[in-house]
């Protein structure tokens, strides 16, 4: 596998309406694995086919481990999510404020009020149709996809121009024991 190249904002794919998937070939099963590896390698929890400078419908998401009462990982509670070309079904009118940042702008952080349930339609990695209805933090990654699938940056949802911050800054004014994962996608 190969750990792919993550595009800044400089890069105008980013800005871009990405292409619907329509071929589901080896190149795409290869593609989708480079990105998996690409997201882990970067300590990322989402990454979006623009991101990688293919201009394509195409997402992987991992969500967070869960932990023993002895802080161990527990196995097979991270799940990994290959969504190709999803659209948002439904959306709850609940709206969540969180702090998230992007692979693509790396050092920062922001921000965003996301839908807190959605239900999205995908397609998986061979093409056969599925749903899921996601929450918070799932939903909240998952919306930051399809953004990028839009050629949106979370940066252009921010609550507040205010709200956006250098992650070191923002971790430092965390008042221990609060500090939390902040999601990168
Ligand atoms: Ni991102």
């Amino acid at each position: 596998m190969t750990i792919l190249q993550i595009e800044t904002p400089d890069n105008p794919v980013l800005r871009k309406k990405a292409r619907p998937v329509k071929v589901f070939d080896t190149d795409l099963q290869i593609l989708i694995d480079d990105m998996i590896e690409t997201m882990r390698d970067a300590n990322g929890v989402g990454l979006a086919g623009p991101q990688i400078n293919q201009s394509l419908r195409l997402a992987v998401v991992e969500t967070l481990p869960e932990y023993d009462e002895e802080g161990i990982e527990i196995e097979g509670s991270r799940e990994l999510l290959v969504l190709v070309n999803p659209e948002i079904a439904w959306e709850s009118r609940k709206i969540a404020d969180g702090i998230e940042g992007c692979l693509s702008i790396p050092g920062w952080v922001g921000e965003v009020a996301r839908h807190e349930t959605i239900r999205v339609r995908a397609l998986d990695r061979n093409g056969k149709k599925f749903r899921l209805r996601l929450k918070d933090w799932t939903a909240r990654i998952v919306q930051h996809e399809i953004d990028h699938l839009n050629g949106i940056l979370f940066i252009d949802r921010l609550t507040d121009p205010e709200k956006f911050w250098r992650e070191d800054e923002f971790a430092a004014e965390q008042e221990e024991g609060t500090e939390e994962d902040i999601p990168i996608a």
